[in-house]
């Protein structure tokens, strides 16, 4: 979603800022601009791709502030893109979040005589501002703030000084401190290649950044912030030989694995505090509520303790038993949703987790305790290694909850990842680039992998695809299959195999074409499959999570032969800031 920079010191800001909008890329935009003082207020707006218009950009100043906008209120257009300036074009203003109260605010400031220019939420602030502002921008911008309702990052700037003045509720803020210069960004990536030295601001913060310094206040009080080290290395951040960051984020998941699956034991008074937990509710969204689905069924199956995931936008419609354990999953840790929802069972007094892959983010706020993720920075908007992390990071939960019982399950995911990263997949691929809808169906662990794959296949393809539990089809969606109706199947040797081969059967006897993610030398599973991916002989939790990622790399080579943009699909953010 929309991401914002800022920087003050001494490089031309619009480099800079436009740099880092770049780094940001990834969240999804459709717009994107950039102010800077020099040493009048100077715009440049445009949309589609920043590398498109890079060439265009020729904006002097060493302080300024940039924006990449995906649309909420109004379409994409330059008109809507970020920065926006008040009356007299003095202040120039970013936001990322949404003013819940903007309609009326509007209405009061155009009664006063303001004009707007687009459709945004965003552009009452700089107008609050203007009416408030008499020379001081901080003291400014402090007095408007209680009258916006919603959430905001934000960025000010003014002709009259090199200063940048930023506030945050609700959405994430980062102020990097380098050698007389500071970065504003909406996540470390974009402060990396300055300095490593970082404030994650409050909710409530407001930032005075000058060249001779930075404030923080919290209401009338100055606070101390404590500094951070980004841990990430800018290499991370480049695709490094790889056409996409997808197939590199992809690549990297035995190390992840290893990685994630070690640090778990580091948080003995979490795993104490699980393995007394009468019931565990897991909330998240998206990928992250696949993986906590793998959680739920391998904390009941092997630890015997009630596990649920409810989604975290469904989360409030819900009752939270009491002294219920929560966690929430997310790779970003700033998605609206799971921070909404993990508020919400805090304030019903239960004991609240989360799970996230990045540092500082706002879930760690919330929650009483944070275990991390060990994936490094996902660029890709479709998750792969975050979601490989989580399911590690589960497994060697439930593996210490047990006493050992997922020892060899997680030493075989380990042992086999790299090999099934080079499966061959194109004749699985050239069944399905065509399909306008496919089934992806599993039982038992393969259900929640089923559904991650057809999540996979439709946000990078566009290929309509639904994952369902397999005995599942014949209440309603066996009404679709037909010989245009692929179906991609997880079928491993253990407890589910006897029925899985049923309903493979009945699915062949309605003509749906079959690739079937088998055991190799499995001559059953071989015989029935149109395509036929045969997995390692491994264990039946082992080859679940070792198909999850054959389906990654369908999807991923389906998308590129269809042409999408991998990286970054159509319509979809990689941080959903909104609820
Ligand atoms: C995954 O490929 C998706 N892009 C999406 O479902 C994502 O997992 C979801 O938005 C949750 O994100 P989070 O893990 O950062 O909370």
């Amino acid at each position: 979603m929309c991401g914002i920079v800022g920087y003050l010191g001494y490089r031309q800001a619009a480099e800079v800022c436009m740099e880092g909008l770049l780094r940001l890329e990834y969240r999804g935009y459709d717009s994107f601009g950039i102010a800077t003082v020099s040493p009048e207020i100077t715009l440049f707006k445009e949309t589609g791709k920043i590398s498109a218009a890079k060439d265009s950009i020729h904006l002097n100043g060493t302080c300024g502030i940039g924006h990449t906008r995906w649309a909420t209120h109004g379409v994409p257009s330059k008109t809507n893109a970020h920065p926006f300036t008040d009356c007299t074009g003095k202040l120039a203003v970013v936001h990322n979040g949404i003013i819940e109260n903007y309609a009326q605010l509007k209405r009061e400031l155009e009664e006063r005589g303001h004009t707007f220019v687009s459709e945004t939420d965003t552009e009452v602030i700089p107008h609050l501002i203007e009416e408030q502002y008499a020379g001081n921008l901080c003291e400014a911008v402090a007095k408007i703030l209680p009258l916006l309702e919603g959430a905001y990052a934000i960025l000010v700037i003014t002709e009259d000084t090199q200063e940048i003045v930023a506030a945050r509720k609700g959405s994430p803020l980062v102020l990097g401190i380098g050698d007389n210069e500071y970065i504003f960004a909406s996540d470390g990536l974009p402060i990396l290649d300055y300095t490593r030295r970082v404030i994650y601001l409050e909710d409530g913060d407001l930032a005075d950044v000058t060249p001779a310094g930075y404030t923080i206040y919290h209401g009338a009080e100055v606070v101390e912030r404590k500094t951070a080290v980004l841990e990430w290395d800018a290499a991370d951040i480049r695709k490094g030989g790889f056409a996409h960051y997808m197939l590199k984020e992809m690549y990297e998941q035995p190390e992840v694995f290893s990685n994630t699956a070690s640090s778990i034991a580091e948080n003995p008074s979490l795993l104490c505090r699980l393995r007394d937990a009468r019931s565990i509710t897991i909330v998240a969204c998206g990928t992250s509520a696949n993986a906590a689905t793998v959680f739920a069924y391998l904390m009941e199956t092997v630890c015997g303790i009630p596990t649920r995931v409810v989604l975290a936008s469904e989360f409030k419609y819900y009752p939270t038993p009491k002294n219920d354990v929560v966690i929430a999953v997310s790779q970003s840790g700033e998605t609206a949703d799971t921070i909404a929802a993990l508020k919400i069972a805090k304030e019903k007094g239960a004991k609240t987790f989360c799970l996230t892959n990045v540092l500082g983010s706002s879930l760690t706020r919330t929650a009483e305790t944070t275990f991390y993720t060990r994936a490094g920075p996902e660029v890709s908007v479709a998750a792969t290694k975050s979601f490989t992390a989580q399911v590690a990071a589960f497994m060697e939960m439930v593996n210490i909850i047990s006493g050992g019982k997922l020892t060899e399950d997680i030493a075989e995911i380990q042992r086999y990842l790299p090999e099934v990263l080079e499966y061959d997949v194109d004749a699985a691929v050239e069944l399905v680039k065509d399909a306008a809808t496919l089934l992806y169906v599993g039982r038992g662990l393969s259900y929640p992998i089923a559904l991650e794959g057809a999540l996979k296949m439709k946000e990078i393809s566009y290929i309509h695809a639904e994952g369902y539990a397999a005995g599942e089809l014949k209440h309603g969606p066996f009404a679709l299959l037909s010989e245009s109706t692929p179906v991609v199947a997880v079928c491993l040797s253990g407890i589910t195999y006897p029925v899985m081969m049923s309903n493979l059967k009945e699915m062949k006897a309605r003509c749906a074409p079959e690739i079937v993610l088998g055991n190799a030398g499995d001559l059953d599973a071989e015989e029935i499959a149109d395509v036929f991916i045969p997995l390692p002989k491994v264990s039946e939790i082992a080859g679940s999570i070792l198909a999850s990622v054959v389906l990654q790399m369908l999807a991923y080579k389906t998308a590129v032969s269809l042409g999408t943009d991998v990286d970054m699909p159509r319509n979809l953010a990689k941080s959903v800031t909104v609820e």
